[in-house]
């Protein structure tokens, strides 16, 4: 008896110790395990730290966080939901649909983010009129990263147009160089996808990626989609399947390939290697998409938790949205801020770039959600989406066949 007792208030006494571990600390759900993504969580959790908030570490590899979103529905279903989540896109306003997010309404109205946060990222950061997920930044997908000195030793042109693209993708190969640093995962076949839809024009990534307008999906023009990406696998070396797509920075980065198709959190690689933008590499819009953006903002989705942690889930979505936070987290990142107000002068050339583009897309109408990052539908049809392409990329489709099978998948994902 007197053992059960004790027994009882140490389960009682760690009880209280878990509540008052539980007010100070997050739990964090993320994806974010390359040098320069880990390097950009390092200035959150420090943040926290500084205000007494113990990290509760849950890194899932993967980039576009599929394997990621798999682990949390594990959670979920579980009944321990972590206290937040990186998330993207559509899968929050699904998260938030199932009534699994809390309210950051006050904090959002203390900070006043109705009014600096870009309404592109609103449309995902709020469910019913109601804040549920603290937006950490913007990226975009329709960028290349290109090695300087493989670029001299190619004649020195930036491509402007896929003609020149070839040209220069053609001259990589006569140096000897690896033209494209690419990793075969259907992700990252959907980035590039991403890029080559939007140089078909504007009109025609929002007809085929955002409204899904099934004729469009089967058209001659998404044929020369293929095509195009066809070409491109041209010129990947024959290691590339399954490679993660830091390694694939890392070719351009050392010079063995001469540019990589990738968000621009490819930048937080380069920097983690010292490299410094303009003189060691350089950043362009994919040819043909220039004044156009494909963008996806990670946010950190805020989950119902326990009373107790909620304080020390609101400080974090509070941290998140500070000016400071904004800048040094986001020149780490790669990423431009998430607020419209912020100062660019601690920002490198790509960073201005990045922040000037989507400013100026945002203006024009040509700021679009990337497909391959769930900014333009349900994680659904972006599965579907992306089987067809990866399908197609691996040689297992005609890109007649491709625009077809991709037709059908979304219309029977829809
Ligand atoms: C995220 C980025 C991340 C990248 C690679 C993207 O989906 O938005 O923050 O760096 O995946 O992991």
């Amino acid at each position: 008896m007197k053992k059960l007792l004790l027994g009882t208030a140490a389960v009682a006494l760690m009880s209280a110790s878990a509540t008052v571990a539980n007010a100070q600390s997050v739990e964090v759900l993320h994806w974010w395990t390359a040098g320069g993504e880990a390097a950009a969580l390092d200035v959150l959790r420090q943040d926290l730290e500084s205000q007494g908030i113990s990290w509760q570490d849950m890194p899932i590899a993967g980039g576009g966080g599929s394997d990621a979103m798999t682990v949390l529905r594990a959670r979920v279903t579980g009944g321990n939901p972590p206290t937040a989540v990186q998330m993207l896109g559509f899968d929050i306003l699904d998260w938030a649909a199932e009534g699994a997010l809390g309210n950051l309404d006050d904090i959002a109205s203390e900070q006043g983010w109705d009014e600096v946060v870009p309404e592109a990222l609103q449309a995902f950061s709020k469910y019913d009129g109601h804040w549920i997920a603290a937006p950490v930044n913007v990226h975009s997908t329709n960028w290349v990263w290109i090695n300087n000195d493989a670029l001299e030793a190619a004649g020195g042109e930036l491509p402007e147009s896929w003609e020149d693209l070839i040209a220069l993708l053609d001259n990589f190969r006569e140096q000897g160089i690896i033209p494209i640093g690419h990793g075969g995962q259907d992700w990252q076949d959907a980035t590039i996808f991403d890029a080559v839809v939007l140089s078909m024009g504007t009109d025609f990534y929002q007809s085929t990626m955002i409204d899904l307008d099934l004729d469009a999906l089967r058209s001659d023009t998404m044929v020369e989609v293929f095509d195009r990406m066809e070409t491109l696998r041209g010129y990947v070396d024959d290691n590339f399947s399954g490679r993660d797509w830091n390694i694939a920075s890392a070719m351009v980065i050392t010079g063995e390939a001469g540019m990589q198709f990738m968000g621009d959190w490819a930048k937080g690689e380069f920097l983690a290697a010292g490299l410094v933008p303009g003189e060691d590499f350089q950043c362009i819009r994919y040819p043909g998409t220039q004044g156009s953006v494909t963008f996806n903002a990670d946010q950190f989705a805020m989950f119902n938790v326990d009373a107790a942690q909620v304080e020390a889930q609101h400080a974090m979505a509070a941290s998140i949205l500070s000016p400071e936070f904004q800048v040094a987290f986001n020149t780490v990142k790669g990423s431009a801020p998430a607020r419209t107000d912020i100062d660019d002068s601690a920002f490198d050339a790509c960073g201005q770039k990045a922040i000037a583009d989507l400013a100026e897309a945002s203006a024009n109408g040509t700021l679009l959600g990337s497909m391959a990052h769930g900014h333009a539908n349900p994680a659904s049809v972006k599965n579907a989406m992306y089987d067809v392409i990866t399908g197609h990329f691996n040689g297992e489709y005609t890109s007649e066949e491709a625009a077809e099978e991709l037709s059908l998948a979304v219309e029977s994902a829809m």
